[in-house]
């Protein structure tokens, strides 16, 4: 459920009629509900009550600190990949305490200041990255709380771009070798084992890949205990997949991936880390456009927006679906015909939507893209030199640009001319 519907035939974020906000900021702007963004959280919290638990939003979602600071102020802790996003949490005034640092490829410099700032735990990828941390916590006389990332090898039945739990993937240490590394990490002067950790994919529509892998974090744990190892919180990544359309059937609620981790690891009395990303904030946006042409093709129409491959790259690199709705609701009965919905940038994959089932649109006509609101404007870029789309955060009957859009003064003025020319 999010807070995007029509009222009196016009498209609102809440309270806020979206025509209101392109009056004013222009188009294409990512628009986010706060109350869907409370949502969202709070179904997940929901989900955990049975437990000591932290939900930790992962930020690459979404890392607009407007974002991170109202989910933040509600508990929430922060999933972080970068010495950036964990500088973007800070910034939303959440303290290390909450941070989890993931990532497979943290550079020493990443984790020195990560320490320094303080971090919940670290989820460590590799032995090399192991050795590399505790010698750096070592220099700084302290001691580095970490879960081990572990694979376990099972397949998350998602778009292979973003499925991460199959041994052929990069990511974790690999389950049958998470023991002898465990006991390496122990002997380590600057690590202090605490928790095992995983994350086998992303936009899961079935719980079952969920289940099988908690099911083998759960042995894992009672033989690492045996080992000798306290481990004391798990933490189960993220993943869980939102409906992109509204047809579709509907993947499972939060609520009931709670229970999945209550089922397979709920008895063994750990603290749990969640890091959902896509669940909390990608029905909570929406991309809106405006139409810049109709344009008759041989045998296609197409409707050519003002939005692009660069501000939504979902379709171009994961064949993904948006739901693409005009913004004045169409009369009921309006007709429709098929048109194909492009970007104005200078490639073909700038597609967004084949032949898609619309009603008469023209030139200035605005269309919002569903659930954009994970994944959008942080893989935006100024490809095409078209300035990085900005963000709008709705709380009600009241909005704020949390981004705005830079001007070509500005994009150009970061670029330098060398001496010779
Ligand atoms: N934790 C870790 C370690 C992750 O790698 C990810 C996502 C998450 C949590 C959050 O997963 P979520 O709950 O959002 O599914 N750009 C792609 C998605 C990439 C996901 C990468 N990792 C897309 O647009 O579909």
């Amino acid at each position: 459920m999010d807070h995007f519907n029509y009222h009196d035939g016009v498209l609102h974020a809440e309270e806020v009629p979206l025509p209101e906000i392109a009056a004013e900021v222009g188009t294409p702007a990512y628009i986010y509900s706060s109350a869907t963004l409370r949502r969202h959280f709070g179904l997940f919290v929901q989900a955990l009550e049975w437990t000591d638990h932290l939900v930790c939003f992962a930020v690459k979602a979404n890392s607009n600190i407007a974002v991170l600071k109202l989910l933040g102020d509600m508990g929430a802790g922060m999933d972080v990949v970068s010495i950036g996003e964990y500088a973007r949490a800070r910034a939303a005034g959440v303290e290390g305490e909450r941070i989890v640092f993931s990532g497979v490829g943290k550079t020493r410099e990443e984790m020195r200041l990560a320490l320094i700032g303080g971090v919940r735990q670290f989820n460590v990828e590799s032995e090399p990255e192991l050795v590399a941390l505790s010698e750096i916590a070592a220099s700084l006389g302290r001691t580095a709380p970490i879960a081990l990332r572990v694979n376990p090898d099972v397949d998350a039945k998602t778009h292979e771009k973003i499925s991460t739990g199959k041994s052929e993937n990069k990511f974790g240490i690999p389950i049958a070798r998470a023991r002898e590394v465990y006991a390496r990490a122990a002997a380590l002067p600057g690590i202090e084992v605490i928790g095992v950790d995983m994350h086998i994919g992303s936009q899961l529509t079935d719980l079952e890949p969920f289940r099988q892998a908690y099911g083998k974090m759960a042995d894992l744990t009672r033989k690492l205990r045996s080992d000798g190892h306290d481990i004391r919180r798990l933490d189960m990544g993220g993943g869980l997949g939102i409906p992109y359309e509204r047809s579709n059937n509907a993947p499972p609620l939060p609520i009931e991936y709670g229970q999945v981790i209550r089922e397979t690891v709920g008895d063994l009395g750990c603290e749990i880390v969640i890091e959902p990303g896509r669940n909390i904030a990608g029905n909570a946006g929406v991309l809106l456009a405006s139409v810049v042409w109709l344009k008759q093709g041989e045998g296609r129409d197409f409707l050519i927006l003002d939005a692009a491959m660069n501000d939504l790259i979902r379709p171009a690199m994961y064949s993904a679906h948006h739901d693409i709705v005009p913004v004045v609701e169409p009369p009921p009965g309006a007709s429709v015909s098929p048109l194909d919905v492009v970007g104005p940038i200078c490639e073909t994959g700038d597609t967004f939507e084949k032949a898609m089932q619309l009603p008469p649109l023209g030139p200035g006509d605005l269309v919002a893209f569903r659930s954009a609101g994970a994944y959008g404007a942080v893989m935006a870029s100024e490809y095409n030199t078209r300035p990085l789309v900005p963000e709008i955060m709705v709380d009600g009957d009241r909005f704020a640009v949390i981004r705005p859009r830079p001007s070509l003064e500005e994009m150009i003025a970061r670029e330098r001319l060398p001496e010779w020319l």
